[in-house]
């Protein structure tokens, strides 16, 4: 075994008495490839919702189809589309408010601190943990012990917040049934709205924090039944938790997508009934 190299930090992988490798990692697989894909997906999505949320046109389809980078529809401009604002309008119409100024800062923040969505970032961007077996180019490593990671905790109350999110996109989701002259009405947009809305909450109850709501700290699973029983449905739920935060990803653009083309008469929104 020889020693360590000289001129390099000599901690971690270049610590006294660890073997002298040479190679950054041994490891042959593309172990970049996972984290950087859910990077550059994760920014992609930010960079539409961005773009979407500032655009403040073509949010509200057939008087009755919201997209969900709107909702709830609370400012001012929202009058440009009547029947959009289920929930009032307080907020001033200004170019740099987005119509939703109300919600997307915590939605936001509740994906930028998503566990799934931290992993990535941090192997594939800050590279700390870059991966099993590679080692990092930091010198030391703290994890989320301190200011500004110990922030990261602030997700569990993103997480409540986010459930309200939840149910007015399903109320949004509901009401786009009612056409304000042709009354109960189903579309493709309903569809589109309903699969979306359902894929939202897989995305938010299989969140690792809810998990914890449900079961954390139970000492005795025998004296509580119900928060048990959530719990293991919750837990098979958190298996795939990283499937629908990119399955929700995509859904929330194709949503908004479908939303805008038919707001802007590119499309036309099939009906099945009414
Ligand atoms: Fe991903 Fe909570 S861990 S949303």
């Amino acid at each position: 075994v020889a020693g360590p190299r000289r001129g390099v930090d000599q901690r971690g992988v270049d610590a006294p008495g660890r073997a002298t490798v040479g190679a950054r990692t041994l490891r042959t697989d593309r172990w970049w490839l996972p984290p950087a894909t859910t990077t550059i997906g994760l920014l992609v999505f930010l960079v539409y919702g961005g773009v979407r949320a500032f655009q403040q046109q073509y949010f509200f389809a057939d008087e009755r189809y919201l997209t969900p980078f709107y909702s709830p529809c609370v400012s001012h401009g929202c009058a440009s589309e009547p029947g959009s604002s289920h929930f009032g309008m307080f907020l001033p119409d200004h170019p740099l408010i987005p119509y939703a100024a109300l919600t997307l800062p915590f939605l936001l923040l509740f994906r930028l601190t998503c566990y799934y969505y931290r992993k990535a970032y941090y192997r594939s961007v800050v590279l700390a943990p870059a991966a099993c077996a590679v080692p990092e180019p930091h010198a030391s490593y703290h994890g989320e012990t301190r200011f500004p990671l110990v922030l990261q905790n602030a997700h569990r109350y993103f997480f409540y917040l986010t459930l309200v999110v939840s149910l007015v996109n399903t109320y949004d989701a509901i009401r786009a049934f009612w056409h304000p002259t042709d009354g109960f009405v189903v579309g493709v947009g309903n569809l589109v709205l309903l699969g979306n809305v359902t894929l939202l909450w897989l995305y938010t109850l299989s969140c690792h924090s809810c998990r914890h709501v449900m079961g954390g700290r139970l000492k005795h699973f025998s004296r509580h039944p119900v928060r048990y029983a959530l719990w293991t449905r919750i837990s098979a739920l958190n298996t795939r938790h990283s499937r629908f935060a990119w399955i929700t990803l995509g859904s929330l653009i194709l949503t908004d997508l479908y939303v805008m083309l038919v707001a802007r008469g590119a499309i036309t929104d099939l009906r099945f009934l009414g």
